[in-house]
Order: C-alpha cells, then structure tokens, then sequence
C-alpha cells in the first residue's frame, strides 16, 4: 500500500482537524491538545526507550512487562491469520502494536497525534520488514479520512480520556469499523482511583495529562445506554496489573447484522 493512498490531516495540536469532521466537543479537542503535546515532546524519548530493548528501571522494566502482556491480550482478541484485514492502530505510539498486526499479514493505519512517536514506528516497522503493509500518519486517531477498516486496536490511547469522552471516541470509531474495536481503559480500583482524583487536586510539574481511571460497571452501562452505539455490545475484558501498570482490555463487537462482518467480508 503506498504512502499517498489515504488524506493526511496532520497533526492538530492547537485544537481543529483538519482533514476531517467528526463531531468533536471543544471539551475533546482541549484534552486532545494537550495529550498531543505532552507526547510529543516531554514523553516522547522516554516512551522510545520504554518500547526498545534499552534498559530501563526497575519500575519501567515492570511496566514494559505489563505493555508486553497487554499487546498480547489485545492480539489475543483479533484472529490470528489478518490477511485480508485493514486495521486501525488507534492511537499507535510507536508501533509496536502496528507492526504485530502486519506480521499477521494485515494493512496497519497506524495514527498517532505525535509526529516524533510516528517516526519512531516508520523505523520500527522498516526494521521488521513490514512498511508496506503500515502507513504512518500524524493526526488524530478519530479522524475519518482514515476510512472503513475491518477492526481498530486502542492501546492506552484512551486512558488518558473521561467516560464522556471514551464514549464520543467510539462511536467516531465505530461508524467506520465493520469488525470489533479492542481497547484499553485505565481501571478503576479501590487504591488507584481515590489516589488519581486526589491528585487532580495538586498542580501538575510534568505537565503530564493524567490518568483517568474508569470502573468496568460504568463503562459498560455508559455503552449499553448510548443511542451512538446501537449495533454494538461490550465482550471480553482481562485486566492486567504488572508493577506500576495497570490496564485493562475490552472489545466492543458489531451486533449489527446488517453490516458485513470483517470475515464475511474478505
Ligand atoms: C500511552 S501511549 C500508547 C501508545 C501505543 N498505543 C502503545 O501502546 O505503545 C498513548 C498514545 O495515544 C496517543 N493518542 C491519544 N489520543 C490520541 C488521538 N486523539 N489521536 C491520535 N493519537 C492519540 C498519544 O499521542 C500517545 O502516543
């Protein structure tokens, strides 16, 4: 697949896309900003180490452990054999989940809000031999000129977002995805969640957004009950806790028999 098949919007940090029209609130488009930033720069030689083989502390050693097993639980949740698939990575980072999925024979569009991330997974899928089946763009994520797919993979991109907000990203995600949506949601605990409000409390010195941790029950009733996403039911759920990681997986599956599914469709 070459490079110039699908629109580039670009990245838009100052709060617009631009090569697209998903009805985004202002509230999102802030939100968006930020994360974008923060990415891009204050994180973004610390998530390259995190997602290499250089080593790390042992607090990070942990987290790229509970990543490891995460990726898996995600791949874990989509076929094994994705030829014939086109795939979202939704939020992709630098691409180590981009290029699992082409090494499973699928065309990867993998979207990230940093430029510098998106770099990094260009390299990485070059090294793996696979840039022609994942296309790189800088942008946003819910943008729709990235067109249908047949499944979208969301690791930890949506962490950083409320429930309103994980709502209003995928149904975006959904009105273009025939196959299921995987993802990951920061859970919610007994420890973790009083601890992350508190500190919504204090001012920031990272400038780093913060975690949201959002409780199974809630996100489950908040799809089940949004008119957006008719058509669709929550599925399977593992949650994964390594050292300082904590993380969990859902899939959101077509109940929609009007639309093809991914298999019926290849
Ligand atoms: C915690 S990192 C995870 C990256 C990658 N999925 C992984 O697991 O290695 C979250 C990523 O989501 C990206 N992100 C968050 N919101 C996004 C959006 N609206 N569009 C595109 N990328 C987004 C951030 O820029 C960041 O690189």
């Amino acid at each position: 697949m070459s490079k110039q098949t699908t629109p580039t919007p670009g990245p838009s940090f100052e709060g617009t896309l631009t090569g697209g029209s998903h009805a985004a609130s202002d509230k999102y488009l802030e939100r968006r900003a930020w994360i974008g930033e923060y990415f891009d720069q204050t994180a973004a030689d610390g998530w390259r180490q995190l997602t290499s083989d250089e080593k790390v502390s042992k607090v990070r050693a942990t987290v790229r452990e509970g990543r490891d097993r995460m990726r898996h639980t995600l791949l874990s949740f989509l076929p094994t054999d994705l030829r014939g698939w086109r795939v979202l990575d939704a939020g992709c980072g630098t691409g180590m989940l981009a290029v699992d999925l082409a090494l499973r024979g699928a065309e990867v569009v993998a979207v990230d809000l940093s430029p510098t991330l998106v770099g990094y997974g260009r390299d990485r899928a070059a090294a793996a031999g696979v840039s022609d089946r994942v296309v790189f763009h800088d942008g946003d994520m819910l943008d729709p000129a990235y067109g249908a797919v047949d499944a979208v993979v969301a690791m930890d991109s949506l962490i950083h977002y409320d429930l309103p907000h994980i709502i209003e990203a995928l149904t975006s995600l959904a009105a273009r995805t025939r196959g299921p949506i995987v993802y990951t949601v920061a859970p919610w605990t007994p420890i973790l969640g009083p601890l992350l409000t508190i500190g919504r409390l204090f001012p920031q010195r990272d400038r780093s957004p913060r975690i949201v941790p959002t409780a199974e029950r809630r996100l489950r009733g908040a799809i089940a009950a949004a008119p957006s996403l008719a058509g669709w039911t929550s599925g399977r759920t593992q949650r994964i806790e390594r050292g300082f990681y904590r993380s969990q997986a859902y899939e959101l599956i077509r109940t929609d028999a009007s639309v093809p599914t991914a298999g019926a469709r290849a």
